[in-house]
Order: structure tokens, then sequence, then C-alpha cells
């Protein structure tokens, strides 16, 4: 899809992206989970945002997603609308906040939106999850489907492994898009799936699909913001590498503390000078010379 950097930009809505599979542009996704980053993401013309509950991973240092909660995601989901106006804001359904029942699953998708103003919500699954997105969409919720790898089962899967490799597992993941799409899904976010099935999957379907790890065949792609920009540790094969801000940063902090340690910084231009007379002052009222 096509930005309009610098101009005023439409908020770019489920419709937009359907409009976008038929006009045959790609779209663009990438996560974020914070104000600033949603600020960059939008400055470069990204299309939807995904506060995904990778910030597991990326921000809070565990080993997957499985212990990130509602409260982990209503936070970073506000902090990232508040930096975002022309991207869609996708908020991810975390571990357990859907799976149990469908009411429980009702309210804390409608928290995302009442509460943090994303737009849609995002969740793991294929046929098993469809009457609850068809559920969620009745009542005003939009949903994005995510099927192939879902992180949520890793132990299930026994790893991160690529999905739908034979006949079988290709025909469930096509059945499991299809019944997305009927729930109203508006969008599919296809994970570690071979380029070919995937390829074949989005011309299918009429609604969009966005891959990671699912090769160039598929509608849009999204890739998780550290791993584009270097800022966490090996990032997965699939994963695009357009910077090395990580190593930017320890090569920044390394001259700060150089510059503390060697008493260069902070320098003049960071001072604030006091009056001479209110120094000349102090030093008589505390007995002791000010120090410089
Ligand atoms: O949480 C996440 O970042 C995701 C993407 C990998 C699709 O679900």
């Amino acid at each position: 899809m096509s930005a309009n950097p610098g101009g005023f930009a439409a908020r770019v809505t489920t419709t937009t992206l359907k409009r976008a599979k038929t006009a045959g542009e790609r779209v663009v996704m990438v996560t974020a989970y914070d104000t600033p980053s949603a600020r960059l993401a939008d400055e470069a013309g990204v299309d939807v945002i995904l506060v995904g509950d990778s910030l597991g991973m990326t921000v809070l240092g565990y080993p997957s997603t499985l212990p990130v909660t509602m409260d982990d995601m209503l936070r970073a989901t506000a902090a990232v609308v508040r930096g975002a106006s022309r991207p869609l804001v996708v908020a991810d359904m975390p571990f357990l906040s859907y799976q149990v029942t469908h009411e429980e699953a009702l309210r804390n998708a409608g928290r995302f939106l009442a509460e943090t103003g994303a737009q849609a919500v995002k969740l793991e699954g294929g046929r098993t999850v469809a009457p609850l997105v068809e559920r969620l969409v009745a009542t005003g919720v939009p949903v994005m489907g995510h099927v192939g790898l879902t992180p949520q089962s890793v132990h299930v899967f026994g790893g991160y492994t690529v999905q739908a490799r034979d006949e079988e597992g290709a025909l469930e993941l096509l059945a499991d898009c299809r019944a997305l799409e009927a729930a109203g899904a508006f969008a599919i976010v296809l994970e570690l799936v071979p380029a070919e099935i995937a390829a074949l999957i989005s011309r299918e379907l009429a609604v969009p699909t966005i891959g990671i790890g699912a090769g160039a065949g598929c509608d849009g792609q999204v890739q998780v913001f550290h791993d584009l920009l270097g800022l966490g540790g090996r990032a997965p094969r699939h994963a695009g590498h357009y910077a090395d801000i990580g190593a930017e940063i320890v090569r920044a902090l390394s001259a700060y503390a150089a510059d503390v340690r060697a008493r260069v910084f902070p320098a003049e231009a960071q001072l604030t000078h006091a009056d001479a007379d209110v120094v000349a002052a102090v030093e008589r009222s505390s007995g002791h010379p000010a120090e410089g």
C-alpha cells in the first residue's frame, strides 16, 4: 500500500486492507510495543502496527509468549495507539485471554478497543476459534486470524517449526483459513509456512494474508520490530536485517560511559550556572565553599 509520507494520511482501516488486496498492493505490518517505536513506524509509512505478544520476548525477557498478561498487552497497546495516527493498530490477545470461554474472550477483546483505542485484535487458531471469531465480529470487534506456527502452542508443536509441509498439513491449513474468512476475519497471518503453500492459500482467499516466514506470495508481510532493526538477540532466519541499531546503542552508551569516567561529560553546553552572588551567599551561610 502506498503511504503518503509527510502528507495528511487517513487512518488505515480493515476495509483499506481488503481494497489493497483487490488492487494487488502489498500490506506492510510491523510490531511495536511503545509510543516512540509506533511513531517511527508511522513516520516510515507502515500500514499496520501489531502490538504482538512477542513483547514477552522482545521487551519483557520471557522465553516465550505464554507468560504475557492482559495487563501487559493493554498498557503496551495504549502506548502504541498514542504514537500511531495513520496505521491500523491491532492488539494481540494473550494466552488464556480468549481460550477459556467466549464470554471472557468477548470482554477481553472489547477492553482493547474500549480502553486502548486499538482498532482490531488478533488471535491464534483456525477452525477451533472460528465460532469465536464470528461472535467477536458480530459484536463489533474486527479480528485478524493467525495460523501456521502459532507461538502460544509452541509446546504442542515441540518448537518453532515450519508447519503444513505435507499435503495433509497444507489442506488442514487451507481449511483453517477458509473457516476464519467465513467467520469474518479481515486478514490472516500465516507464520512459518512453505512459500508455495502460503502463495496458494493467498490466491484462494478474498481477505489479505500477512506472511512471516511464509514467502513473497502473501498479500503482506509482518516482522518483529527488534528482529528487523538488530535490537534483540539472534533474529530468526526469515527476518530481514535492515539495521544494526543494537550495536549503535552499545557504541553510544560506551562513549557516554567513557566521557563520564574521564569527567568530560557534562560539558559547558549541558550546564546551568548559578549567579555569583547566590553562590557567595550559600558559601557564607553553609560555611563551605560551593563546588563548581
Ligand atoms: O506476537 C507477534 O509478534 C506475532 C507476529 C509474529 C505475527 O504474532
